[in-house]
């Protein structure tokens, strides 16, 4: 269903994954919407395969968050209702082996966007944090509540970030932030035209399942099968992304109407296995998954499940996607861009 009421919105990192399928969720809502993205993680492709998917293009600045004379030249060019605020570094490997780097883009980024909306005279933003920010608490399910305890320099970049904005909603009453904690995004828009494009050796448990399904690992190394858990693997929350796109665009009209910063979990309140996730993806899709039990990974928890009633509450926005679904639609994304590249 469309929406009553056409916005124009800017989206940082809107080329990338869970940006490109939120940008789609606002094209097909009949927003109008500008992408910023300097491309270091994301295809230009994507730019016209939104517009093809929505029947709508979105608007290409290609830039850096960091450069604040385009941001601020974007943002003082337009109007816009809101600012998504996808860009920035995720990996947190390379995080550790670059602290300075993940400061810089993330939390100076964060800043000079922050400074480029105010001279924009832009006030909402929507932020991409993350269930990082909870660090080792190991309580579980987790709510928003919980104190921060970030254990590498990402999770502290996200966390930073999320003070910045508070700050700024204490210093001007009208500006609103949506801190939108992720749990584990996973899967792809079921046209299977966009998803997940990791550049390099994935780190993350649906990447190395698709790697393994085609054969371009040979088996999944399973992390530790000595956790407190029902098989001993470890348990995530893992959330499709066209449902967390739909939290974005849930999150827009609550904070259009209530200044202030509100920190909300988004997460469907159901964790899964590892290898309850194999198990899933070998039936879904009718693929083995070879693996292999190995050490725990250093950092790791048992269990990481939110509690995502806030969202619910506030937002009217819950997941509706199942494993099945994300299983699936992974798949067929996977097999997509493997086609295109032989
Ligand atoms: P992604 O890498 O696919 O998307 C990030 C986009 O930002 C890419 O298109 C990239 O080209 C762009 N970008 C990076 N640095 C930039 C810069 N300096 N200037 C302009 N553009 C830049 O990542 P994603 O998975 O879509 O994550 C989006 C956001 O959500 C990130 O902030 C990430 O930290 C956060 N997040 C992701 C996850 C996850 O598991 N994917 C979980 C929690 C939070
Ligand atoms: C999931 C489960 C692993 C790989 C990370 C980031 C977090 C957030 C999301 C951005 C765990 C197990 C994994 C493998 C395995 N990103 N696993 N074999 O660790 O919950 O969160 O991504 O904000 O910041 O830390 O996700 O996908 O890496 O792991 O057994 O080869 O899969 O031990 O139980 P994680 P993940």
């Amino acid at each position: 269903m469309g929406a009553q009421t056409s916005h124009r919105y800017f989206v940082t990192g809107g080329a990338g994954y869970i940006g490109s399928h939120t940008v789609l969720a606002l094209l097909r809502d009949g927003h109008d919407v500008t992408i910023f993205d300097n491309f270091s993680n994301a295809s230009r492709d994507v730019i016209d395969r939104l517009g093809a998917l929505a029947g709508k293009a979105p608007v290409l600045i290609e830039g850096d968050i960091r450069d604040e004379a385009a941001l601020t030249s974007a943002l003082t060019a337009q109007k816009y209702r809101a600012v998504l605020h996808f860009a920035g570094l995720k990996s947190v490997a390379e995080s550790v082996e670059k602290p300075q780097l993940y400061h810089e883009v993330n939390v100076g980024g964060t800043e000079i966007l922050l400074r480029a909306m105010e001279k924009g005279g832009c006030k909402a933003i929507v932020f991409s944090s993350s269930a990082t920010v909870y660090g080792t608490h190991g309580v579980s399910p987790i709510d928003e509540s919980c104190s921060l305890d970030p254990i590498n320099p990402y999770g502290q970049s996200k966390a930073d970030c999320e003070v910045l904005l508070e700050n700024n909603c204490q210093n001007d009453a009208e500006f609103s932030a949506a801190i939108l904690r992720y749990f584990n995004p996973v899967g792809a828009d079921k046209s299977a035209k966009i998803g997940e494009m990791p550049k390099g050796t994935p780190a993350n448990l649906m990447p190395l399942i698709l790697e393994a399904a085609t054969g371009e690992r040979e088996k999944l190394a399973i992390f530790g099968n000595d956790y407190d858990t029902p098989d001993g693997t470890g348990v995530r929350d893992y959330i499709h992304v066209s449902d967390l796109a739909a939290g974005h665009t849930a999150a827009l009209p609550y904070i259009e109407a209530h200044p202030g910063a509100h920190k909300i979990n988004l997460g469907t309140g159901r964790g899964y296995s590892v290898i309850e996730m194999i198990q899933t993806f070998q039936a879904v899709n009718d693929v083995p998954i070879p693996y292999s039990i190995e050490a725990r990974r250093p950092g790791d928890l048992g269990e990481v499940v939110a509690n995502p009633n806030y969202a619910r509450e506030l937002l009217d926005w819950q997941a509706n996607l199942g494993l099945e679904d994300m299983c699936r639609d992974a798949w067929a994304w996977k097999k997509s861009i493997v086609k295109s590249s032989s």
